[in-house]
C-alpha cells in the first residue's frame, strides 16, 4: 500500500516512521511512504504556499494551485482517495482505518495556517478525516496517526497476525490486562490464573476482563 503525504514539513515523517512497525513494513516493501514538499509545487521565487484570505481576516490560507499540482503529480503513481486532514472531518476510528486499508493507496493532504482554500475540499478531496475534537497546529500529526492505524492493517506489516485479531477493538477477546516477568514486583503480584497453566481458564479470564474494559466499544463495533 502506498501513502503519499503533501505537507510543508516532509522531514517530520521520516523521523516518526523509520523505526517501528511501519518502518519495518517499508523495509520489507509492503508499504511505501512518500512525503512531498508542498513548496516544490510553487512557481515563484519565494516558494509561497499561502496568501491572505479573500474577505479579510487574520492569518493566511494555503493556496489551491500547489495542492492541485501536487496531487496531479502523484496521481499516476497512486490511484487512491485524497484524504484531507481537518478537525471537522469524519472521526478516525478502527472501522475507518480498516476501510482505508482496503484502498491501494492514500494521498493525504495536511492543512496548516488558518486553513486551506476551500476548492481543495470541494474539488480535490475525496474525504475529510479528523483524529479528534481538538485543534492541532497542522495536519501532519493527524496524518501520522492515520498512516500508523492504516499501515498496521496491511497484511504482513504486523509480524504476528494473531496480535491483530487480538487487538483491542477487533473482537470481543481483546484488550485484556497483560503481565510479564517478574511475577512479583514491589509487592505487586500477577493474577494467579495467568500462572496456572490452565489455558481454558486463562482464555475465560481474559474474555471477562476484556468485556469489562471495552465492553461498550466492542459491542458498538460488532453491530456494524
Ligand atoms: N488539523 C488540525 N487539527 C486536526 C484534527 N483534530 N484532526 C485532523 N486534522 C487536524
Amino acid at each position: 500500500m502506498r501513502f503519499d503525504v503533501i505537507t510543508i514539513f516532509p522531514g517530520m515523517f521520516g523521523a516518526v516512521f523509520e523505526p517501528g512497525v511501519v518502518g519495518r513494513g517499508i523495509e520489507r516493501g509492503l508499504i511505501e511512504l512518500h512525503a512531498h514538499d508542498l513548496r516544490d509545487h510553487t512557481h515563484d521565487r519565494h516558494r509561497q504556499v499561502d496568501d491572505m484570505p479573500f474577505g479579510g481576516g487574520p492569518g493566511m490560507v494555503i493556496k489551491p494551485e500547489p495542492v492541485f499540482e501536487a496531487v496531479e503529480s502523484i496521481r499516476p503513481h497512486n490511484p487512491g482517495p485524497v484524504v484531507l486532514m481537518e478537525p471537522w472531518g469524519e472521526p478516525m476510528d478502527q472501522r475507518l482505518a480498516a476501510e482505508l486499508a482496503s484502498e491501494p493507496g492514500l494521498i493525504i493532504v495536511c492543512g496548516r495556517y488558518e486553513g486551506i482554500d476551500d476548492r481543495v475540499r470541494t474539488a480535490l478531496a475525496t474525504r475529510e478525516v479528523s483524529i479528534g475534537d481538538y485543534v492541532l497546529s497542522g495536519g501532519e500529526i493527524p496524518a501520522m496517526v492515520l498512516i500508523d492505524a492504516v499501515a498496521r492493517l496491511v497484511p504482513g506489516v504486523v509480524g504476528d497476525p494473531e496480535s491483530l485479531t487480538q487487538d483491542t477493538f477487533s473482537n470481543e477477546s481483546a484488550g485484556w490486562p497483560q503481565f510479564t516477568r517478574p511475577a512479583e514486583y514491589r509487592g505487586l503480584g500477577v493474577p494467579e490464573v495467568l500462572l496456572s497453566g490452565d489455558h481454558a481458564r486463562i482464555r475465560q479470564w481474559r474474555r471477562q476482563q476484556a468485556a469489562a474494559r471495552h465492553g461498550s466499544q466492542t459491542k458498538e463495533l460488532k453491530k456494524s
